[in-house]
Protein backbone atom coordinates (compact mmCIF):
# COMPACT_ATOMS: atom_id res chain seq x y z
CA UNK A 1 0.00 0.00 0.00
CA UNK A 2 1.10 3.14 -0.87
CA UNK A 3 -0.42 6.96 -1.24
CA UNK A 4 -2.17 8.37 -4.13
CA UNK A 5 -1.59 12.26 -4.98
CA UNK A 6 -3.95 13.84 -7.09
CA UNK A 7 -3.99 17.51 -8.29
CA UNK A 8 -6.92 19.76 -9.18
CA UNK A 9 -8.94 17.23 -7.23
CA UNK A 10 -11.30 20.42 -6.42
CA UNK A 11 -13.60 19.84 -8.44
CA UNK A 12 -14.84 18.32 -12.33
CA UNK A 13 -12.46 15.71 -13.49
CA UNK A 14 -9.94 15.66 -10.39
CA UNK A 15 -13.03 15.00 -8.23
CA UNK A 16 -13.86 12.65 -10.51
CA UNK A 17 -10.87 10.52 -10.02
CA UNK A 18 -11.36 10.98 -5.99
CA UNK A 19 -14.56 9.63 -6.36
CA UNK A 20 -13.19 6.59 -8.67
CA UNK A 21 -10.10 5.76 -5.98
CA UNK A 22 -11.11 6.44 -2.56
CA UNK A 23 -12.36 3.11 -2.02
CA UNK A 24 -9.38 1.69 -3.76
CA UNK A 25 -6.23 0.41 -1.98
CA UNK A 26 -4.49 3.38 -0.95
CA UNK A 27 -3.18 4.44 2.61
CA UNK A 28 -3.57 7.96 2.09
CA UNK A 29 -4.87 10.68 -0.87
CA UNK A 30 -3.13 13.99 -0.51
CA UNK A 31 -6.02 16.02 -2.63
CA UNK A 32 -4.49 19.08 -4.02
CA UNK A 33 -6.32 22.64 -5.01
CA UNK A 34 -6.97 25.86 -3.61
CA UNK A 35 -10.35 25.84 -2.43
CA UNK A 36 -9.64 24.35 0.80
CA UNK A 37 -13.73 24.26 1.87
CA UNK A 38 -13.70 21.62 -1.17
CA UNK A 39 -11.02 19.81 0.02
CA UNK A 40 -12.28 19.34 3.19
CA UNK A 41 -15.12 18.25 2.22
CA UNK A 42 -13.82 15.44 0.57
CA UNK A 43 -12.08 14.34 3.70
CA UNK A 44 -15.74 14.55 5.01
CA UNK A 45 -17.11 12.73 2.37
CA UNK A 46 -14.73 9.76 2.01
CA UNK A 47 -12.64 9.54 5.30
CA UNK A 48 -10.67 12.10 6.72
CA UNK A 49 -7.94 8.84 7.89
CA UNK A 50 -7.17 8.69 4.25
CA UNK A 51 -8.29 12.18 2.42
CA UNK A 52 -5.38 14.49 3.42
CA UNK A 53 -6.36 18.08 2.02
CA UNK A 54 -3.29 19.88 0.49
CA UNK A 55 -4.38 23.90 -0.19
CA UNK A 56 -1.89 25.18 -2.49
CA UNK A 57 -1.55 27.68 -5.25
CA UNK A 58 0.15 25.42 -7.96
CA UNK A 59 1.20 28.66 -9.63
CA UNK A 60 2.98 29.66 -6.51
CA UNK A 61 6.84 27.47 -6.95
CA UNK A 62 6.79 27.41 -3.17
CA UNK A 63 3.77 25.54 -2.89
CA UNK A 64 5.73 22.71 -4.93
CA UNK A 65 8.68 22.73 -2.41
CA UNK A 66 6.08 22.32 0.28
CA UNK A 67 4.88 19.49 -1.17
CA UNK A 68 8.54 18.52 -1.95
CA UNK A 69 9.50 19.19 2.51
CA UNK A 70 6.11 17.18 3.48
CA UNK A 71 7.02 14.10 1.15
CA UNK A 72 10.85 14.42 2.70
CA UNK A 73 9.48 14.08 6.19
CA UNK A 74 6.95 11.85 5.36
CA UNK A 75 8.67 9.41 2.76
CA UNK A 76 5.90 7.57 1.36
CA UNK A 77 5.51 5.27 -1.01
CA UNK A 78 3.60 7.05 -3.68
CA UNK A 79 2.11 4.35 -6.07
CA UNK A 80 -0.24 6.90 -8.33
CA UNK A 81 0.32 10.43 -9.24
CA UNK A 82 -2.34 12.32 -11.38
CA UNK A 83 -1.87 15.57 -12.34
CA UNK A 84 -5.05 16.94 -13.27
CA UNK A 85 -4.63 20.54 -12.01
CA UNK A 86 -5.53 22.81 -15.16
CA UNK A 87 -6.37 26.02 -16.44
CA UNK A 88 -7.69 28.15 -19.50
CA UNK A 89 -8.55 31.66 -20.88
CA UNK A 90 -10.36 32.22 -24.40
CA UNK A 91 -9.09 34.79 -26.18
CA UNK A 92 -6.21 35.55 -28.30
CA UNK A 93 -2.35 36.47 -26.69
CA UNK A 94 -3.11 40.16 -27.65
CA UNK A 95 -5.95 40.28 -25.57
CA UNK A 96 -5.38 38.03 -22.75
CA UNK A 97 -3.98 39.15 -19.32
CA UNK A 98 -0.27 39.00 -18.81
CA UNK A 99 -1.18 37.55 -15.74
CA UNK A 100 -3.26 34.79 -16.97
CA UNK A 101 -1.02 33.70 -19.86
CA UNK A 102 1.72 33.46 -16.99
CA UNK A 103 -0.44 31.25 -14.70
CA UNK A 104 -1.86 28.89 -17.45
CA UNK A 105 1.93 28.33 -18.32
CA UNK A 106 2.90 28.35 -14.37
CA UNK A 107 0.11 25.35 -13.63
CA UNK A 108 -0.19 23.46 -16.81
CA UNK A 109 3.29 22.96 -17.14
CA UNK A 110 5.61 24.18 -14.86
CA UNK A 111 3.98 22.49 -11.63
CA UNK A 112 2.90 19.64 -13.34
CA UNK A 113 6.75 19.05 -14.26
CA UNK A 114 8.18 20.11 -11.04
CA UNK A 115 5.46 17.80 -8.61
CA UNK A 116 6.27 14.94 -11.06
CA UNK A 117 9.99 15.66 -10.45
CA UNK A 118 9.89 15.40 -6.73
CA UNK A 119 7.42 12.52 -6.76
CA UNK A 120 9.65 10.23 -8.96
CA UNK A 121 11.84 9.30 -5.88
CA UNK A 122 8.98 8.48 -3.99
CA UNK A 123 7.57 5.96 -6.82
CA UNK A 124 11.08 3.62 -7.18
CA UNK A 125 10.54 0.79 -5.44
CA UNK A 126 12.53 -2.89 -5.64
CA UNK A 127 10.64 -5.89 -6.69
CA UNK A 128 7.81 -4.11 -8.56
CA UNK A 129 7.08 -5.57 -12.59
CA UNK A 130 5.45 -3.15 -14.87
CA UNK A 131 2.17 -4.33 -14.56
CA UNK A 132 1.89 -3.95 -10.77
CA UNK A 133 4.26 -0.72 -10.61
CA UNK A 134 3.36 2.87 -9.95
CA UNK A 135 1.38 4.89 -12.35
CA UNK A 136 1.38 8.73 -13.41
CA UNK A 137 -1.33 9.94 -15.10
CA UNK A 138 -1.37 13.18 -16.46
CA UNK A 139 -4.25 15.33 -17.88
CA UNK A 140 -3.56 16.84 -20.93
CA UNK A 141 -6.19 17.36 -23.69
CA UNK A 142 -7.14 16.86 -27.41
CA UNK A 143 -5.96 20.66 -27.57
CA UNK A 144 -2.66 19.20 -27.61
CA UNK A 145 -2.95 18.15 -30.99
CA UNK A 146 -2.72 21.60 -33.05
CA UNK A 147 -2.34 24.75 -32.66
CA UNK A 148 -5.12 27.29 -31.74
CA UNK A 149 -5.64 30.48 -32.44
CA UNK A 150 -8.27 32.24 -29.89
CA UNK A 151 -7.13 29.10 -27.48
CA UNK A 152 -3.28 29.52 -28.23
CA UNK A 153 -1.41 29.59 -24.59
CA UNK A 154 -3.71 26.73 -23.58
CA UNK A 155 -3.22 24.31 -26.48
CA UNK A 156 0.17 25.15 -26.69
CA UNK A 157 0.85 24.17 -22.89
CA UNK A 158 -1.25 20.71 -23.47
CA UNK A 159 1.06 20.17 -26.13
CA UNK A 160 3.96 20.77 -23.46
CA UNK A 161 2.14 18.05 -21.30
CA UNK A 162 2.05 15.76 -23.85
CA UNK A 163 5.40 15.58 -25.61
CA UNK A 164 6.28 15.55 -22.19
CA UNK A 165 4.52 12.82 -20.69
CA UNK A 166 4.87 10.71 -23.68
CA UNK A 167 8.92 11.03 -23.22
CA UNK A 168 8.30 10.40 -19.74
CA UNK A 169 6.82 7.11 -20.32
CA UNK A 170 9.90 5.42 -21.58
CA UNK A 171 12.03 7.49 -19.27
CA UNK A 172 10.59 5.59 -16.64
CA UNK A 173 10.06 2.00 -18.08
CA UNK A 174 12.91 1.00 -16.60
CA UNK A 175 11.46 2.14 -12.81
CA UNK A 176 8.28 -0.13 -13.89
CA UNK A 177 6.58 3.27 -13.64
CA UNK A 178 3.58 3.58 -16.30
CA UNK A 179 3.07 6.97 -17.36
CA UNK A 180 -0.15 7.89 -19.38
CA UNK A 181 -1.30 10.77 -21.42
CA UNK A 182 -4.84 11.45 -21.50
CA UNK A 183 -6.35 13.84 -24.04
CA UNK A 184 -10.06 14.42 -23.74
CA UNK A 185 -11.90 16.78 -26.19
CA UNK A 186 -14.35 18.92 -24.14
CA UNK A 187 -15.84 17.51 -20.38
CA UNK A 188 -18.71 18.93 -18.74
CA UNK A 189 -17.26 20.74 -16.26
CA UNK A 190 -17.06 23.95 -14.53
CA UNK A 191 -13.59 24.63 -16.89
CA UNK A 192 -15.42 26.35 -19.57
CA UNK A 193 -17.04 28.94 -17.69
CA UNK A 194 -13.73 29.75 -16.08
CA UNK A 195 -12.25 29.94 -19.54
CA UNK A 196 -14.72 31.88 -20.87
CA UNK A 197 -14.63 34.60 -17.74
CA UNK A 198 -18.53 33.23 -17.09
CA UNK A 199 -19.52 34.38 -20.61
CA UNK A 200 -20.44 30.39 -21.73
CA UNK A 201 -21.67 28.17 -19.25
CA UNK A 202 -22.21 24.90 -21.71
CA UNK A 203 -20.64 23.80 -24.69
CA UNK A 204 -22.62 24.22 -27.87
CA UNK A 205 -22.56 23.06 -31.39
CA UNK A 206 -20.27 20.38 -32.33
CA UNK A 207 -18.76 20.70 -29.22
CA UNK A 208 -21.65 19.82 -27.10
CA UNK A 209 -22.47 16.57 -29.04
CA UNK A 210 -18.83 15.39 -28.23
CA UNK A 211 -18.67 16.67 -24.82
CA UNK A 212 -17.66 14.14 -22.11
CA UNK A 213 -18.78 12.82 -18.50
CA UNK A 214 -16.23 13.53 -16.02
CA UNK A 215 -16.96 10.24 -14.10
CA UNK A 216 -17.04 8.07 -17.33
CA UNK A 217 -13.77 9.86 -18.28
CA UNK A 218 -12.16 8.98 -14.41
CA UNK A 219 -13.02 5.56 -15.07
CA UNK A 220 -12.08 4.96 -18.13
CA UNK A 221 -8.41 6.74 -17.97
CA UNK A 222 -8.09 5.50 -14.23
CA UNK A 223 -8.50 1.63 -16.42
CA UNK A 224 -5.97 3.02 -19.52
CA UNK A 225 -3.44 3.95 -16.98
CA UNK A 226 -3.56 0.77 -14.70
CA UNK A 227 -3.09 -1.21 -17.74
CA UNK A 228 -0.09 0.83 -18.82
CA UNK A 229 -1.24 2.47 -21.72
CA UNK A 230 1.05 5.47 -23.13
CA UNK A 231 -1.54 7.87 -24.36
CA UNK A 232 -5.26 7.26 -23.97
CA UNK A 233 -7.40 10.10 -26.14
CA UNK A 234 -10.73 9.67 -24.71
CA UNK A 235 -13.51 9.34 -27.37
CA UNK A 236 -14.15 8.68 -31.07
CA UNK A 237 -14.39 12.12 -31.89
CA UNK A 238 -11.04 12.99 -30.35
CA UNK A 239 -9.44 9.75 -31.80
CA UNK A 240 -11.09 11.10 -35.26
CA UNK A 241 -9.43 14.66 -34.48
CA UNK A 242 -5.97 13.05 -33.99
CA UNK A 243 -5.78 10.98 -36.78
CA UNK A 244 -6.75 14.22 -38.79
CA UNK A 245 -4.20 16.27 -37.06
CA UNK A 246 -1.92 13.71 -38.52
CA UNK A 247 -2.78 13.75 -42.13
CA UNK A 248 -4.16 16.70 -42.67
CA UNK A 249 -2.05 20.21 -43.27
CA UNK A 250 -1.97 21.72 -40.22
CA UNK A 251 -2.75 25.05 -42.02
CA UNK A 252 -5.84 23.83 -43.35
CA UNK A 253 -7.16 22.95 -39.93
CA UNK A 254 -6.21 26.13 -38.12
CA UNK A 255 -8.17 28.33 -41.43
CA UNK A 256 -11.22 26.42 -39.81
CA UNK A 257 -10.29 26.72 -36.17
CA UNK A 258 -9.81 30.74 -37.05
CA UNK A 259 -13.66 30.92 -38.79
CA UNK A 260 -14.96 28.71 -35.84
CA UNK A 261 -12.91 30.28 -33.00
CA UNK A 262 -15.78 32.63 -31.51
CA UNK A 263 -17.57 29.39 -31.00
CA UNK A 264 -17.25 27.18 -27.55
N1 LIG B 1 -13.28 20.45 -19.16
C1 LIG B 1 -12.75 20.31 -20.37
O1 LIG B 1 -13.39 20.56 -21.40
C2 LIG B 1 -11.34 19.78 -20.50
C3 LIG B 1 -10.96 19.20 -21.72
C4 LIG B 1 -9.68 18.69 -21.86
C5 LIG B 1 -8.79 18.76 -20.81
N2 LIG B 1 -9.18 19.33 -19.63
C6 LIG B 1 -8.21 19.39 -18.54
O2 LIG B 1 -8.71 18.68 -17.43
C7 LIG B 1 -8.11 19.17 -16.24
C8 LIG B 1 -9.19 19.38 -15.19
O3 LIG B 1 -10.09 20.38 -15.65
P1 LIG B 1 -11.65 20.33 -15.31
O4 LIG B 1 -12.35 20.23 -16.60
O5 LIG B 1 -11.93 19.34 -14.27
O6 LIG B 1 -11.87 21.83 -14.81
P2 LIG B 1 -12.12 22.43 -13.36
O7 LIG B 1 -13.36 21.88 -12.78
O8 LIG B 1 -11.99 23.89 -13.55
O9 LIG B 1 -10.90 21.87 -12.50
C9 LIG B 1 -9.67 22.51 -12.46
C10 LIG B 1 -8.97 22.04 -11.20
O10 LIG B 1 -7.66 22.65 -11.17
C11 LIG B 1 -7.51 23.32 -9.92
N3 LIG B 1 -6.71 24.51 -10.05
C12 LIG B 1 -6.93 25.55 -10.90
N4 LIG B 1 -6.02 26.50 -10.69
C13 LIG B 1 -5.19 26.05 -9.70
C14 LIG B 1 -4.06 26.59 -9.03
N5 LIG B 1 -3.59 27.79 -9.34
N6 LIG B 1 -3.46 25.85 -8.05
C15 LIG B 1 -3.95 24.64 -7.72
N7 LIG B 1 -5.01 24.07 -8.32
C16 LIG B 1 -5.63 24.77 -9.29
C17 LIG B 1 -8.93 23.70 -9.49
O11 LIG B 1 -9.01 23.82 -8.08
P3 LIG B 1 -9.10 25.23 -7.29
O12 LIG B 1 -9.88 26.18 -8.11
O13 LIG B 1 -9.75 24.83 -6.00
O14 LIG B 1 -7.67 25.63 -7.09
C18 LIG B 1 -9.71 22.48 -9.95
O15 LIG B 1 -9.66 21.47 -8.98
C19 LIG B 1 -7.36 20.43 -16.64
O16 LIG B 1 -5.99 20.13 -16.75
C20 LIG B 1 -7.92 20.78 -18.01
O17 LIG B 1 -7.00 21.48 -18.80
C21 LIG B 1 -10.44 19.83 -19.45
Amino acid sequence: MGIAIVTGASSGIGEAFIKLIAGEDYEKIWVIARREDKLLALAEAYGKEKIVPVSADLTDPSSIDIISRKLSEEKPVIELLINCAGMGKRGTVEDNSLEDITDTIELNCVALTRLTKVCIPYMITEGRTFKTGPRILNIASSAAFLPQPGFNVYAASKAYVESFSRALQFELRKHNIGVTTVCPGPVKTGFLKKATDNKAGEFTGIRALCAADPDKLAKASYKACKRGRGLYVYKISQKALHVASKIIPSAWILWVEKVTMKQF
